[in-house]
């Protein structure tokens, strides 16, 4: 063995680039330096150096109404022929584009030409039905060619997706669909999950029957499960009938940099979803400067595999947007990580050369559990890159992934961002920062962020405080959809013109920035975002429900775990005779209301719960409690024994 992972905790060892691995890289320290000297200037480079304006832009950055900025505002493309058009036409039209693998084994590759094609086909059916720019469209989707193919027709065409994951009930879509008024639904019969197909389409129309806007024209459903599905008359068409049959020409129109490319919902702190908006011109500058710089990224003779689904913000800028508007060659995987066999990543990596592996700590931990003897079965020496993305990756966890996956001397980047900021904020780049196992390390180039204390004085050392961008950047949400006051209030208020991000971070001597985890009431599980407030108000949602508090307990391999306590309404106590029935149907009710990725781990059944005297619940007793620690500080409790009862209760 090599590595004493007990040790690791207190890993302190940085490791430099490789001078083999500096000599080719994409990156270097001039980077840092053309940033630093002239910010705005830098991205504007960027801006032309890697995307294809029909018209050129003059003006960068238009900030004269924050915190509504304008990026390239002058200048016009089409963010659909810069992942795709553009590189047919220099010739690339034969590079494969994706590389896509089912779960059940069955796989296709598709060529640059082909996707090209096949959005051309659907930019002309989504016009035939009636979608014109700035109308939504949703999606929800499994992982298949179809999934990227939806979401660049839109684009082509000046209409908005959004994306929600398949693995979201019936009401979140219901919910997402009525707030962004959406006309097309984009589905499949069904995909693979787990050895199962998983339906979507009866979801969708369950979906469209709780919807209360009844803006739903049409919906297109690809044919992937081979599910029984129920087609509605007028409403309902196969991808494969139009899709299929409809022409392969279709002239792209160049949009304003600040059309609207897509929506995607998030979590926040209050019940309600948030939808983040995203524009085309600044957001695609981002995402291909990063996916390029960050990932190293070499078109020619990479290939790349993200394992984020697109449903969520990494599959978007680094599964749909960064790697084609890079020209890159990249994997699409339909399943799980451990579907038929618990070594089907590895196996994926050798079956396709893949060099570039960016996932989520939550995964590798879970690999570390199973243990190396897995991975060590396939050949892995084609990765040369590994990134992760999604929550703090603990030292530990980075090692084995460089050790165990990497072959030990391959660079490992550590990528902090969010759905707000569209792509990746804080990251070394490799080939030229020294890495820092456990550290996101700085800022990329052009990137400005600070670490504040409540009052807004910077805060230096160990102690830490909560991490601020303090300068607009090109890929920045434009907007919460339909409300702007609430962007206003959620990011902007706490510290005037400054991106208040919601995580606590701390800096070291080095000026390496360390993430702490969120600093408000939304959980990190598994890399997915949750809000405790909207598994709480679906819990009161339930007529066993009198009360209900939700918080986030650290988990070993998911990050955090949802916990929930639960007091039963007087009326059902008498019904139930085991509070542990009582436990699982509320788990059940939670998985079915928002999606299974909202499911408690634990659900406690107690009489009371801690509250101050203004009636305000202390959740931090009872992540306390959650976490097997000594319950804290209960000085400011209404009544200082309650959280002794709940203590005996949840024992
Ligand atoms: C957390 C995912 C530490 C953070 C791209 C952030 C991270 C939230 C990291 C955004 C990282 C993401 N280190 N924490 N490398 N990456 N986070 O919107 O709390 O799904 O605020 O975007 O994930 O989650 P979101």
């Amino acid at each position: 063995m090599t590595v004493q992972i007990d040790h690791a905790l207190e890993e302190i060892r940085r490791f430099r680039p490789s001078p083999e691995f500096a000599a080719q890289a994409v990156a270097d320290k001039h980077l840092y330096e053309a940033a630093a000297a002239d910010r705005l200037g830098f991205w504007a480079d960027q801006a032309r150096e890697l995307l294809q304006w029909e018209k050129p832009f003059t003006s960068t950055l238009d900030w004269s109404n924050p915190p509504f900025a304008k990026w390239f505002d002058d200048g016009e493309l089409n963010v659909a022929v810069n992942c795709l058009d553009r590189h047919v036409a220099a010739g690339l039209g034969d590079r494969v584009a994706l590389h896509w693998e089912g779960e059940p084994g069955d796989s296709r590759d598709v060529t640059y030409a082909e996707l090209t094609d096949e959005v051309k086909r659907a930019a002309n059916v989504l016009t035939e039905l009636g979608i014109g720019e700035h109308d939504r469209v949703a999606i929800y989707l499994p992982m298949i060619p179809e999934a990227v193919v939806a979401m660049l027709a839109c684009a082509r065409i000046g209409a908005v997706h959004s994306v929600v994951f398949g693995g979201f009930s019936a009401d979140s879509l219901a919910s997402r669909i009525d707030d962004a008024e959406a006309s097309l639904v984009i589905t499949a019969d069904g995909g693979y999950r787990k050895g199962k197909v998983f339906p979507l389409k009866p979801v969708v129309d369950e979906a469209l029957q709780k919807s209360e806007g009844d803006t739903v024209r049409n919906v297109l459903v690809v044919r992937r499960g081979e599910n029984d599905v129920e087609l509605v008359d007028g409403r309902d068409h196969w991808w494969h009938d139009t899709v299929g049959q409809a022409s392969n020409e279709h002239e792209p129109k160049a949009f304003g940099a600040e059309h609207p490319l897509f929506i995607l919902y998030t979590s926040g702190t209050t019940g309600k979803p948030k939808g983040i908006l995203h524009t085309s011109g600044g957001y695609l500058t981002q995402a291909a400067f990063t996916h390029r710089n960050v990932f190293d990224l070499h078109p020619e003779r990479d290939v790349y595999w993200c394992t984020a689904d697109v449903g969520w913000i990494t599959g978007h800028s680094y599964v749909v947007y960064g790697p084609l508007a890079n020209g890159a060659t990249q994997v699409l995987y339909e399943g799980t990580p451990d579907t038929p066999h618990p070594g089907r990543w590895w196996e994926i990596v050798e079956k396709y050369g893949v060099t570039i592996l960016y996932t989520a700590p939550t995964a590798i931990r879970s690999f570390m559990k199973l243990g190396r003897q897995i991975p060590h079965e396939f050949n892995l020496r084609s990765l040369r890159l590994l990134g992760s993305v999604g929550e703090p990756i603990n030292p530990e966890a980075w090692i084995w992934y460089r050790h165990v996956i990497g072959g030990g001397s391959i660079p490992v980047v550590d990528t902090w961002w969010q759905t707000e900021t569209g792509a990746i904020m804080i990251s070394a780049l490799p080939g030229v920062t020294d890495l820092k196992p456990g550290s996101a390390q700085v800022a990329i180039p052009g990137v400005s962020v600070d670490i504040l204390s409540d009052d807004g004085e910077r805060v230096d050392g160990e102690g830490g405080g909560l991490l601020v961008i303090t300068e607009p950047w090109p890929s920045m949400l434009r907007g919460i959809w339909g409300d702007p006051e609430r962007f206003k209030e959620t990011y902007w208020e706490k510290f005037g013109d400054k991106y208040f991000a919601g995580d606590g971070a701390r800096r070291d001597e080095d000026g390496d920035i360390w993430l702490l985890g969120r600093v408000d009431d939304v959980m990190n599980v598994s890399g997915h975002r949750l809000s405790t407030a909207e598994i709480e108000s679906s819990l009161v949602a339930h007529p066993y429900t009198a009360e209900a508090a939700v918080v986030g307990a650290s988990d070993e391999t998911t990050g955090q775990a949802v916990v929930a306590f639960v007091i039963l309404k007087a009326s059902q106590v008498s019904h139930i005779d085991d509070p542990a029935i009582a436990s699982e149907e509320l788990r059940k009710h939670v998985a079915m209301q928002i999606g299974a990725i909202a499911r408690p781990r634990q659900v406690f059944i107690v009489n009371e719960l801690p509250k101050t005297r203004s009636g305000k619940i202390m959740r931090r007793l009872l992540r306390d409690l959650a976490e097997g620690r000594q319950v804290g500080d209960t000085t400011t409790l209404a009544d200082t024994s309650v959280m002794t009862a709940i203590t005996r209760q949840v024992q």
